[in-house]
């Protein structure tokens, strides 16, 4: 434990994630977030904005509040440390830099923008200081946990990154309409990127072994697995020729 570790925040933190999941998963039992294409745009009152900007801002602490912790503690003791910060800080400049900028998704409300940015910037906080001040990974790297993990959390993030590259090439610029996906992961599953986005997740606690880390591959198997049922019952009811045998999330199960 380094001198600095704030343990109690950490385990407040990692719960509200947790909580914030099934807070979700309960709310999508009514009507999915809305953003993409169950975004509510009857309202005048909303303030909307184009998606690369929306996904750029809101994203942007999850990668930026790590990098300033790092910068602000110095030298990391080990090359477990570093690692694992690096997946973290990677996977959000692509999610920031590449996604963000190059997505052709349609507007967003700014609310719903600015309450991602607040929970960035908290998970950001989490995971940096959780594994800058909190962990010691002395030895790490040829730990079984983290080399499984790290194979899992770099397929996952593999089969988000193709799979949210299938998706933006049903479009052209400025089109909105929703179209089957097909190929990759796709050919199994509706939402082949929130399952890759899982697997990450799920393989990154793993690396890390940390509770953080597991409340936020928590949180995002609910906050997506409830989403990418609602992506299905889409697909189903809007295209006749919906593939029968593609499932919801799971390849072959669910
Ligand atoms: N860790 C987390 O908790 C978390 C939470 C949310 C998102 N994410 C990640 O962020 C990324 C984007 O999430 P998302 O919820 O926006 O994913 P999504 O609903 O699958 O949409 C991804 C992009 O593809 C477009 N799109 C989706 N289906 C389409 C279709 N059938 N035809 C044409 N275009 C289509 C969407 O446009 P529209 O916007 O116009 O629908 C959007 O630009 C994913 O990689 C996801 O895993 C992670």
């Amino acid at each position: 434990m380094g001198p600095h570790c704030n343990g109690t925040v950490m385990v407040f933190l990692s719960s509200t994630l947790i909580f914030l999941g099934i807070l979700i998963w309960k709310q999508h039992q009514k009507r999915a977030a809305s953003y993409g294409r169950y975004s509510l745009k009857s309202s005048t009152t909303k303030i909307l904005i184009p998606a690369n900007v929306g996904w750029f801002v809101q994203e942007l602490p999850s990668f930026a509040v790590p990098v300033l912790l790092i910068y602000q503690s110095g030298e990391l003791d080990h090359l477990g440390s570093k690692l694992l910060l690096c997946l973290f800080c990677g996977h959000y400049f692509h999610r920031v830099f590449i996604y963000g900028c190059f997505t052709r998704g349609q507007v967003v409300e700014i609310f719903f923008v600015l309450k991602c940015f607040v929970f960035c910037a908290l998970n950001g906080y989490l995971q940096g200081h959780n594994l800058i001040y909190c962990t010691k990974y002395n030895g790490w790297t040829t730990d079984f946990r983290f080399l499984f993990g790290l194979m899992l959390f770099l397929l996952g993030m593999a089969f988000n990154i193709h799979s949210d590259h299938l998706l933006r090439k049903l479009r052209k610029p400025g089109d909105t309409s929703y179209k089957i996906p097909k190929g990759g992961l796709f050919e199994y599953v509706s939402a082949a990127n929130y399952f890759g986005e899982i697997v990450e997740w799920f393989g990154y606690s793993i690396a890390t072994w940390t509770f953080p880390a597991f409340a936020f591959a928590i949180f995002t198997s609910l906050s997506l697995g409830s989403r990418a049922i609602y992506h299905h019952r889409f697909y189903v009811e809007k295209f006749q020729d919906y593939p029968k045998s593609r499932k919801i999330l799971i390849p072959f199960l669910f």
